[in-house]
């Protein structure tokens, strides 16, 4: 039984996780408040905060799974995409636990382990599927054929589907991140209340940029004219911009699905946790008779537990990093089978 010790740090949750023969045993989350007054992540602050929580976190997966640090067989951590410092914490401390224990180094790849996350728990996807990745970082369009065998088919040329939701939120004074609570406020207002244009993008591309730019316009034109106007309509703005947002992933993702010829869609990143976004596709999936796939609530957002599962298959494969491993604040999701191959 190979039991492997997995670390994400590359935003701002430091997590910890245990896998077991492919099994999660335990998945540690550490979040950051320090953030939220800044309206952004403050990468300094960051890095920071990792340095503070990462023993505690590690030490309560172990506990958790009831491993000790001797009958690990394996470490793994996130090498990128995200913040270079937040990285540079999990990776050194990798390192070091790695070299101390003499065991093996396993390099995960983000964006990659988002998308494994469906491998956790029943029902997973069986391949080939289209899995639409989004995060604050990233928006993705990814056809999996196999494991390590994937393409990218359409991603943002801009923001990011997270980073649309957090820039309105901050229009309409919410707190960072403010995704999550403009999923709350929209439960309760009218989604057809206000209209946003929507991007005319060609292929699977997306982009998000003209919308924040729409929204800001609209929100500086209707304050002029009433200065309680947000305030008044909170609910029909969040529904009104959730709709839009979901209006434009789904239309992608959908047309992807046809022109491939698919039948599955998952959907990973902490975005994927949005209450509006599920509904949605799961009316959609069951109308056109394909297959949905979403993964647990605590494996949407930023967790060890994803990164644990990219690092069982890479562990199978023989995927392994060594210690002249350094972060990659803009690693390619295709990177995630560059690693070294150790046979
Ligand atoms: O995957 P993730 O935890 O971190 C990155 O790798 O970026 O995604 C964070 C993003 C943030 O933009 C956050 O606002 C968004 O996911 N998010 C949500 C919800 N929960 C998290 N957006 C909309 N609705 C939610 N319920
Ligand atoms: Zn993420």
């Amino acid at each position: 039984m190979a039991h492997i010790l997995a670390i994400e740090s590359s935003c701002d949750d430091t997590s910890a996780a245990v896998i077991s023969n492919g099994q999660i045993s335990s998945n540690c989350v550490a979040g950051q408040q320090v953030h939220e007054q800044y309206g952004g992540v403050v990468p300094e602050l960051a890095s920071r905060a990792h340095h503070e929580n990462i023993i505690p976190v590690v030490h309560a997966a172990l506990q958790q799974a009831g491993i000790g640090l001797q009958q690990l067989d394996a470490v793994a951590v996130t090498a990128g995409p995200g913040l270079m410092g937040s990285l540079l914490v999990g990776t050194s401390f990798a390192k070091g636990l790695a070299l101390a224990l003499n065991k093996p180094l396993l390099a995960v790849n983000h964006m990659h382990a988002h998308i494994m996350a469906h491998f956790i728990d029943e029902p997973r996807p069986t391949f080939p599927f289209l899995c639409l990745t989004v995060s604050g970082g990233h928006t993705q369009l990814v056809l999996m054929r196999h494991y390590f065998d994937f393409e990218i088919i359409g991603q943002t040329i801009d923001d990011a589907a997270g980073e649309a939701f957090d820039k309105a939120a901050k229009m309409l004074g919410l707190p960072y991140p403010g995704g999550p609570l403009i999923d709350k406020y929209a439960a309760s207002g009218n989604a057809s209340a206000f209209k946003f244009a929507e991007p005319n993008m060609p292929g699977f591309d997306y982009s998000f940029s003209g919308l924040k730019t729409g929204i800001l316009y609209f929100l500086q034109k209707k304050t002029k004219e009433n200065p309680d106007f947000i305030a008044q309509n909170l609910a029909d703005l969040c529904a009104s911009i959730q709709a839009t947002i979901i209006r434009i992933l789904l239309n992608k993702a959908t047309a992807a699905l046809r022109q491939h010829g698919l039948t599955r869609l998952a959907i990973a990143g902490g975005v994927s946790a949005n209450s509006g976004l599920r509904a949605a596709l799961k009316a959609l999936a069951a109308k056109d008779g394909w297959e949905l796939f979403v993964p647990e609530f605590q494996y949407c957002t930023d967790n060890a537990g994803m990164i644990a599962m990219a690092a069982h298959y890479q562990y199978e494969q023989g995927i392994f990093a060594d210690q002249s491993l350094v972060p990659d604040p803009r690693l390619s999701l295709t990177a995630a089978v560059a690693a070294k191959t150790i046979s």
